[in-house]
């Protein structure tokens, strides 16, 4: 096993969904860093889970995923949660944005109203959109306004019964969600008979301390759906995620038809992941990529700040929500900047329908430190290059 990239034939195709982009330094992709891959340590977690399971390592697995993995998340999330879930409570996914499409596929349909946080995860627009729900923003930082939305909506006679919000270490903000607010926004989904999809996606890439409570470890009305990913943490490529919700959820998700047919949706994986975390493996590469991860933002945040801009210091997640000078938008700024040789996503894509393009999302996951202090001096440059007031250095 080599942790290089091995040998590699020629192929018909692309691999994999990263573009590189000569010249520019991307702070757009929300991708992990090469080198954070644990290449060598899954594959020695692949071989002993196949030593250990033998053919059940590869037949079709338990529809709510396997028992393993299940037992595993149960004791974990004890320890990283405000409470951890029962089995019941558990069905493993191929990942975060397989999750959201499972539970909205349950529970939206065409032309139902579902409120999103705004701004919010692009990608899980998108997700909803394909439901052909019709998506509102209201900022879940002011659970009155969600309050109001949905009266308002309800009293116009559409169909309101799901949230989405990423509470802890947002994408794109990188912020949390305060305790006061998670409670009041539990209570408006009580209020309402509201399910909110808690989007738990960062959890785990907590960079000063244990991450907040979740909203799903807090909730007695089985009001929450909360999907997680091993994406971040481990490696996207695995497509394995979990969700944690009310029991009667977990088995109508395990009872669809091509559960049924297909078994566990990735039952393989799934084991490997199961005796990855219980060999310590999982801590440990967790560990290295805490470390990584913090570095990179210090080196990202200190030298915006170095140049002028004026960032908020995200406590986990992979994400900088840099606000820019008044006047000037992130799609005035992006042509300039690529020009400049560095990249990132405009805020205007994470607001259902486009909203207010004042903010940047760089992501400092896929960069080494040298190369995310030399992005930053790229767009500082930009952005001086287009202000009304430059800002000062
Ligand atoms: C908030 C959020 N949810 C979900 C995902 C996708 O997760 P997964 O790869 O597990 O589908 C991402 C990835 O960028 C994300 O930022």
């Amino acid at each position: 096993m080599t942790g290089s990239g091995g040998h590699m034939a020629a192929v018909a195709g692309p691999t994999i969904q990263y573009v590189a982009r000569a010249g520019i330094l991307d702070l757009g992709w929300g991708h992990p860093h090469p080198a954070a891959l644990p290449v060598d340590e899954w594959g020695e977690a692949t071989a002993a889970a196949l030593r250990e399971h033998g053919w059940r390592g590869l037949t079709y697995g338990y529809a709510a995923g396997p028992g393993e993995l299940v037992d595993w998340l149960c004791a974990h999330l004890a320890g990283t949660d405000g409470r951890g879930p029962r089995p019941a409570e558990v069905f493993v996914t191929a990942g975060a944005s397989h999750a959201l499409e499972l539970v909205s596929s349950l529970l939206v349909s065409p032309g139902d109203t579902v409120l999103v946080d705004t701004p919010t995860y692009h990608l899980a627009l998108r997700v909803l959109a394909d439901r052909r729900a019709d998506l509102v923003g209201v900022p879940f930082t002011d659970p009155a306004a969600v309050a109001e939305t949905v009266s308002r909506l309800r009293g116009a006679g559409r169909t309101v019964r799901l949230g989405y919000v990423v509470p802890t270490f947002a994408n794109p903000t990188g912020a949390s969600l305060p305790a006061d607010r998670r409670r009041e926004l539990l209570a408006v989904a009580a209020a309402y008979d509201l399910l909110v999809i808690e989007d738990d996606t960062y959890r785990e890439l907590s960079y000063a301390g244990p991450a907040p409570a979740s909203l799903w470890s807090a909730d007695h009305g089985g009001r929450v759906v909360r999907i997680g990913s091993f994406a971040k943490t481990v490696a996207p490529g695995l497509r394995l995620g979990w969700l944690t919700g009310p029991p009667e959820l977990v088995g109508a998700l395990a009872d669809r038809g091509y559960v049924d047919s297909g078994g566990g949706v990735n039952h393989t994986v799934a084991l490997t992941m199961a005796t990855f975390g219980a060999s310590g493996g999982y801590a440990r590469h967790l560990a290295r990529g805490l470390s990584r991860y913090s570095s990179q933002r210090d080196a990202l945040v200190a030298a915006l700040r170095a140049e002028g801009l004026d960032p908020p210091l995200p406590d986990g997640g992979w994400f900088v929500w840099l606000p820019l000078p008044d006047g000037l938008t992130a799609s005035a700024l992006l042509p300039r900047a690529e020009a400049a040789g560095v990249s990132f996503m405009c805020g205007r894509r994470f607001h259902a329908g486009g909203g207010p393009d004042g903010h940047v999302r760089l992501s400092y996951s896929m960069l080494g430190p040298g190369e995310l202090a030399e992005a930053a001096r790229r767009l500082a440059t930009a952005v001086r290059g287009l202000s009304p007031r430059p800002a000062a250095r």
